[in-house]
């Protein structure tokens, strides 16, 4: 029998490798987040990725591979721990590895560094199979902007300045890979760099060794910055025992507030806020994070109230990127 989404599938894939081969940009779909790929080998491409995406020249951007087996072809040197932790792939995880020579400055930020990914998401294989080489892609929306979880949000961000979506339906995880620095030498040398969808758990089950949270002077994941994950409201992380008192106080000064919360009290209602309610699970809240932010913005709110998940499991990278869109926190 003709599967008919598998050709138009398979067209699109074909398609996008395609412009990607000519020097375009093609927004794609990850377990994570969609990205804005590019030929991580074409000079004029990755220039044209850092135009649209707005991005300043100094930060790095992710390459993704098709495989582990071609680490080697971006890395001059893996370490024990770069190639252990490759085992988890395909997954929601970054390795920072010494770079090969021919990678372009365009795309390590003049690091001597560069991060590798193999991605768990089977429209992205597919795109990396087809292609061949190495995709590197940023999130896929305007720099400073939250990332898109969905094909209609990077049309919606990036418009005409994308040659082509693909469209693989929304991210399984919601926020961005786990990124750990694999340059040093020991297996007791690697550093958390961002907190993602493979826990901190997990890596150092694998490694026998505890995984080193980042220190001042140890490498930057540049991209880190407070501005990174936030909506243009003001985002506030607070407590359940306070959201009345919190939200009385913001509606007394005519702000337009929402509330992002698990389980808002019915009181809240007589504010007219806007109710943005959050999953209990934790992998569902992460999963709906940017989509909830993204609304917040469609409402114009002036003040975004947050209740966090607790740091469990990928709740950590929720609540990693929320302490970084926060401009106040109240958790007690
Ligand atoms: O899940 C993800 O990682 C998504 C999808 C598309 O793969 N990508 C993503 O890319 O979040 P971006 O550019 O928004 O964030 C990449 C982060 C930045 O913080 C950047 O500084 C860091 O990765 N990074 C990339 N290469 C690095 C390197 N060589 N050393 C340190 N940090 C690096
Ligand atoms: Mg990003």
């Amino acid at each position: 029998m003709i599967d008919r989404a598998e050709i138009i599938r398979s067209d699109a894939v074909a398609r996008a490798a395609e412009v990607l081969r000519e020097g375009g940009l093609v927004g794609f779909p990850t377990e994570t987040v969609y990205g804005l790929g590019a030929d991580a080998g074409n000079r004029q491409a990755i220039e044209r990725l850092f135009a649209v995406k707005g991005r300043p020249v100094d930060h790095p951007v992710i390459v993704h591979l098709a495989s582990a087996d071609q680490m080697d072809g971006w890395a001059c040197e893996i370490t024990a721990s770069a190639r252990l932790l490759a085992q988890c792939w395909p997954a929601p995880l970054t390795i920072v590895v010494r770079r090969a020579s021919h990678v372009l400055d365009g795309v390590t930020g003049g690091l001597d560094t560069v991060g590798l990914r193999v991605p768990a998401q089977p429209v992205a294989l597919e795109l990396l199979g087809a292609f061949g080489g190495g995709i590197a892609a940023p999130s896929a929306n305007r720099f400073g902007r939250v990332s898109p979880t969905t094909a209609a949000a990077v049309e919606t961000d990036l418009g005409d300045d994308v040659d082509f979506v693909l469209d693989g339906g929304p991210c399984a995880y919601g926020v961005e890979s786990t990124i750990v620095d694999c340059t040093g030498d020991g297996l007791e040398d690697v550093v958390l760099l961002r907190p993602g969808g493979v826990v901190a758990e997990t890596i150092e089950g694998l490694l026998g060794h505890p995984v080193r949270a980042r220190r001042d002077g140890d490498t930057r994941a540049p991209g880190t910055l407070a501005s990174h994950y936030a909506p243009r409201a003001v985002v506030e992380l607070i407590t359940e025992a306070v959201i009345s008192e919190r939200v009385r106080e913001l509606a007394a000064q005519a702000q337009r507030v929402g509330l992002l919360a698990m389980n808002p009290p019915p009181e809240v209602n007589e504010f007219g806020i806007v109710v943005l309610r959050a999953p209990s699970d934790v992998d569902d809240f992460a999963r709906v994070l940017y989509a909830r932010l993204r609304e917040a913005d469609q409402h114009g709110l002036d003040t975004l109230l947050v209740v966090p998940p607790l740091p469990i499991g990928i709740g950590v990278a929720v609540l990693d990127r929320l302490g970084r869109a926060a401009t106040q926190v109240r958790l007690h």
